[in-house]
């Protein structure tokens, strides 16, 4: 998908928001070029118990993107694994917000705003604050999952 984007826009450069990102698995594999086994080999270890070691390695890990010109914005309330995610470099920004209870700062709307690709991995049944590609805003979509998406498909 991010290939068709990138040849509709004619532009490399592309942004994707990740909603649900936590600790920003989304952008080891689209960004930095890993695979699940990659991951389960890089985090099953016993170093991965360390904190201090294991933001240590990850920058070193993450320094150089397999796709520089992709930019990877993560969206999740939870600020731990946000700031963890853009620290080590698995995220370019990340945003610690529930979008379904606040509506976004200025500083969020400028993160989010023209997206080229909005994704989603396991937050089925978490998250249904769907996102406006052009403006970033939320579109409310709370009730049971019933909600627009931004093609007007309904989810
Ligand atoms: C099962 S994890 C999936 C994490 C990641 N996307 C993945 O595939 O590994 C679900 C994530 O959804 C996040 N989440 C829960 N409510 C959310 C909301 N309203 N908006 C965004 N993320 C939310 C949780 O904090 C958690 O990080």
């Amino acid at each position: 998908m991010i290939e068709a984007r990138r040849s509709a826009t004619e532009s490399e450069a592309a942004k994707v928001v990740d909603l649900g990102c936590s600790y920003g698995i989304n952008g080891a594999l689209l960004k930095h070029g890993l695979s699940m086994d990659d991951l389960y080999r890089l985090y099953g270890a016993a170093e991965a118990d360390n904190l201090e070691t294991l933001l240590a390695r990850d920058r070193d890990l993450y320094a150089e993107p397999a796709d520089a010109t992709l930019e990877m914005v993560g969206v999740d309330p939870a600020s731990r694994a946000v700031s963890y995610a853009v620290d080590a470099g698995m995220l370019d920004a990340g945003i610690s917000t529930d979008l379904e209870t606040r509506d976004p700062t200025p500083e969020d709307t400028a993160a989010i705003e023209n997206a080229d690709l909005i994704i989603s991995t396991g937050c089925i049944g978490y998250a249904f604050a769907l996102l406006d590609v052009q403006t970033g805003s939320p579109l409310r979509a709370t009730s049971g999952g019933k909600g627009m998406l931004p093609n007007g498909a309904q989810l």
